[in-house]
């Protein structure tokens, strides 16, 4: 199993306009030749045009959901092989704003992974703790209970990427210690291993995710199982995302 970069993936969730296509210029300037993977993951708006605009350079684009039927009668919805169709080679999927605010179960993400290996994307799979969850005890259980649920049994460390993003630290500046961001990967990564052999879920790579900022990124990229970052906010503009991608580099 080759061994994969590390990750610094921006989700730019519902925010991105035409004029806003300018940061990818910038980031483009300020990371010709990364020591690490940059991922973009724009609203589907833009994904046509941000994938053109970083053709030809090592930045990568993606989805940030996709549904799990090739195509057919699902208004509003875009199948995987569309992402692949407009420049994306990554999609995200389980991101806790889809859990919460379209109701999609461990069924339905694994479902949407499937539809995605098949057309050729990488998949980023998040699973995450609630606050209750936390303080009730909980977090491991439910970590361990989403990411069997939520990823097909076909994998590979190459296409398949696992986001550990608490509910809790997600857009509020809370960011858990690097203790719990330990003990949580390291369960991952346990799991991983024990589901799919060792070289294979030594292989893929755990991002963390929520509130990820220039200034924690370094002391959460130090932390063991941590191969990258699932960044919202921070990776809107160029100049709060390069800090963060050259934290990663540094790490690696
Ligand atoms: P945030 O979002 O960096 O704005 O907290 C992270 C995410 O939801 O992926």
């Amino acid at each position: 199993m080759p061994h994969q970069p590390k990750l610094a993936a921006g989700n730019w969730k519902m925010n991105g306009l035409s004029a806003d296509l300018a940061e990818v210029s910038r980031l483009i300037g300020n990371h010709p030749a990364p020591g690490c993977e940059i991922l973009l993951c724009p609203p589907a708006t833009l994904l046509s045009r941000m994938s053109e605009r970083v053709a030809g350079t090592p930045i990568v684009t993606g989805g940030q959901d996709c549904h799990a039927a090739d195509s057919g009668a699902h208004t509003g919805d875009i199948s995987a092989r569309m992402l692949a169709d407009a420049g994306a080679g990554y999609v995200i999927l389980g991101h806790s704003e889809r859990r919460t605010d379209h109701g999609e179960t461990d069924d339905m993400v694994r479902a949407k992974a499937r539809a995605a290996l098949e057309a050729g994307l990488k998949v980023i799979i998040c699973l995450g703790e609630t606050l209750a969850e936390r303080e009730a005890g909980n977090t491991l259980d439910v970590i361990g209970g989403q990411l069997a649920g939520s990823v097909p049994g076909d994998l590979s460390g190459e296409t398949l990427v696992i986001a550990y993003e608490p509910v809790w630290a997600i857009g509020t500046g809370k960011v858990p210690t690097t203790a719990q961001i330990g003990e949580v990967h390291d369960f991952i990564r346990a799991r991983l291993e024990e589901r799919f052999g060792a070289e294979a879920g030594r292989s893929v790579r755990i991002l963390y995710g929520g509130s990820v900022k220039p200034d924690n990124a370094a002391g959460i990229f130090a932390v063991a199982n941590v191969d990258g970052a699932l960044v919202g906010g921070a990776s809107l503009k160029a100049a709060d995302f390069s800090p963060i991608i050259a934290a990663l580099e540094a790490s690696a």
